[in-house]
């Protein structure tokens, strides 16, 4: 559930601010977030573990505003980083670094740097030269690193295959039956201090079987560990919770955590962390855009609107739908099937194929579910200054990134004499 519904009147609002009113301050596209939403949702993850130990470290590349971020840290979140960009977010967001986790194939040295620095609660290694790197760097500090490390354990998350991470021919984790081996290649090192087992098989999951299955192996492989003397503090059971952009169902976050705890009843001790980012953001954000033109064609109507590829791009990379509606559904007008594209120069900018709606020129349009992977994944191609972002708390609408200008498109670029 979210906080973006219509009221009696037609016109959908954003907690308690009608959208178009929010077009009208900020212009079009732009991004809009709810916190109600967004608080719900971390919440749910939350209460459903109970009492069982654990930590919701929210996925930061799911929207790395430092709003948003603030507004989880608030809550007492974690937090899951893949960079030393978003670390660096993080902490001007006021989050606490020791509940940060950080994964990702491809950490530098001064990204280790960093992150020891800033006492990060864990390193998610993704592989054996990776451990020895966070080895040498901890050693030249003179410091000590928690580390976990992200297995794969080969299991078809049954989503697209660029959002799949837990198969054996993915980039990803260390493959399962080798991971004893680098277990114990870490407990060699007295720098660094092993604290977990991590797992992390794709996005957008839709059921609960994946992630049941990769539970029992990873539970497996720490059995295993534990007779080599390598005692497990936490299990990271990753993010990649699906939210419903259509007609998928998938599980409530307090049924997925239920189901996890219930495997965890013999092992009270041991502390699930989640990383979740699309279930906690997703569904907090919509993008608003205009129609700019109706543009009746022989083979296909298409609605030209004021957001793009550019602004996001899930449509075009993904396939992915997302629901487009009007923000005001009272309005008199002629129902048409449309593809709705943006202004981009290329025949896959779109942001959806085939949609009925009544609308005409001038309306306002808005793009559901556009939360997560939404903002943070936009460019500037076609020297398209990004949209705004604007946070929604009950009665206030809050600009949390004002729009781009024109000189922010050649900021640190110069002019040849
Ligand atoms: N943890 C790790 C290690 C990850 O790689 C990811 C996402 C997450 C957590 C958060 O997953 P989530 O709960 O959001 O599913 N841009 C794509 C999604 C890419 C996800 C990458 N990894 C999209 O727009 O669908």
């Amino acid at each position: 559930m979210d906080h973006f519904n219509y009221q009696p009147d037609g016109r959908l609002f954003a907690e308690n601010v009608p959208v178009e009113d929010i077009a009208n301050n900020f212009g079009t596209p732009c991004y809009v977030y709810s916190r109600a939403t967004l608080e719900r949702h971390w919440k749910a993850f939350d209460e459903a573990a109970g009492d069982h130990p654990h930590l919701v470290c929210y996925a930061v590349k799911a929207n790395s505003n430092l709003a948003i971020l603030s507004v989880l840290a608030k809550l007492g979140s974690g937090f899951d980083i893949v960079s030393g960009g978003e670390l660096a977010r993080v902490i001007e967001a006021g989050g606490d670094t020791s509940k940060v986790v950080f994964s990702g194939v491809g950490k530098t040295s001064e990204e280790i740097e960093f992150a020891l620095d800033a006492g990060v609660g864990c390193f998610n290694v993704e592989s054996e030269p990776e451990l020895h790197r966070i080895a040498n760097v901890a050693g030249r500090l003179g410091k000590v690193a928690n580390i976990s490390i992200r297995v794969n354990p080969d299991v078809d998350a049954g989503t697209h295959p660029y959002i799949s991470t837990g198969l054996k021919e993915n980039k990803f984790g260390i493959a399962i039956e080798h991971a004893p081996a680098v277990y114990q290649q870490a407990m060699a090192y007295d720098q660094l201090k092993i604290v977990g087992v991590d797992c992390h098989i794709g996005s957008q999951l839709t059921e609960l079987d994946p992630f049941l299955d990769a539970l029992e192996r990873v539970l497996a492989l720490i059995d295993q560990l534990a007779e080599l003397g390598i005692e497990i503090e936490h299990l990271d059971v990753g993010g990649g919770l699906g939210v419903p952009y259509k007609d998928e169902t998938p599980p409530h976050p307090s049924e997925y955590a239920h189901a996890l705890r219930q495997r965890l009843i013999d092992r009270p001790n041991l502390k699930l962390i989640f990383e979740p980012g699309r279930a906690i953001a997703a569904n907090a954000g919509i993008l608003l855009t205009k129609v700019e033109f109706l543009k009746p064609t022989e083979e296909k109507h298409f609605a030209i609107v004021d957001a793009a590829m550019n602004d996001l791009i899930r449509p075009s990379l993904y396939s992915a739908y997302q629901s487009i509606q009007p923000a005001n559904t009272s309005l008199d007008r002629k129902s048409d099937i449309y593809d709705v594209v943006g202004p981009v120069c290329e025949t896959g900018d779109f942001l959806g194929k085939d949609r009925e709606l009544a609308i005409a020129e001038g309306d306002l349009l808005v793009v559901r579910s556009a939360g997560a992977y939404g903002f943070c994944m936009a460019s500037n191609y076609n020297s398209r200054p990004r949209p705004p972002e604007v946070l929604v708390d009950s009665d206030n609408a809050i600009e949390v990134r004002r729009r781009e200008t024109f000189a922010d498109l050649w900021k640190g670029e110069v002019v040849l004499p």
